[in-house]
């Protein structure tokens, strides 16, 4: 598969909704390995298919706990759903690989339980906690063209607003 090309703030896609997955073959199944070496490739800890310029249902995410990195391999989900997440929240500063240079603290569920399919089309729930649910949900919104700036005040917004123009003005190559 020839090289996967990062998309940046402000591409549309990065706002569509993407499409879920119905074919599990092995065409996703070797997306699926490319994600997780731009991934790699980028040192990001999670990445959604639209982030890619693939609007579909697809994200790849580390498996962090404690904002240490997980002995786990990455994991792939496919068509994920968040069906549960807790009350409990924490603060914590995000960044995205397609808005480079840009922080922001987001606050987010301590827990969430996710639906999702793997690549062979098998269906998985899983709970995840702290790094790990903040990742899939920042990752699961990419899949619903969210983005983790959304959800800045307006005042926290206008301080990153310069760094958006730039963005903007000047994408990365
Ligand atoms: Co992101």
């Amino acid at each position: 598969m020839e090289r996967l090309k990062l998309r940046y703030y402000p591409d549309p896609i990065l706002r569509d909704i993407a499409e879920p997955v119905t074919v599990f073959d092995n065409e996703l199944r070797e997306l699926a390995d490319a994600m997780v070496d731009v991934m790699t490739e980028e040192r990001g800890i999670g990445l959604a298919a639209p982030q890619i310029g693939l609007s579909k249902r697809i994200i790849v995410a580390l498996q962090m706990r404690d904002t240490e990195d997980s002995e786990a391999p990455p994991l792939v989900l496919v068509n994920p759903k968040v069906v549960a997440s807790s009350k409990d929240t924490w603060s914590f500063e995000e960044g995205c690989l397609s808005i480079p240079g840009v922080t922001a603290t987001v606050i987010r569920a301590m827990t969430v339980e996710v639906e999702f399919q793997d690549v062979e089309g098998n269906r998985h729930r899983l709970t995840a906690v702290d790094m790990f649910a903040r990742i899939l949900l920042h990752e699961i919104d990419h899949l619903n063209g969210r983005l983790f700036i959304d959800y800045l005040s307006a005042a926290n917004k206008s301080l990153i607003k310069t760094k958006l123009k730039a963005l903007a003005d000047n994408p990365p190559s």
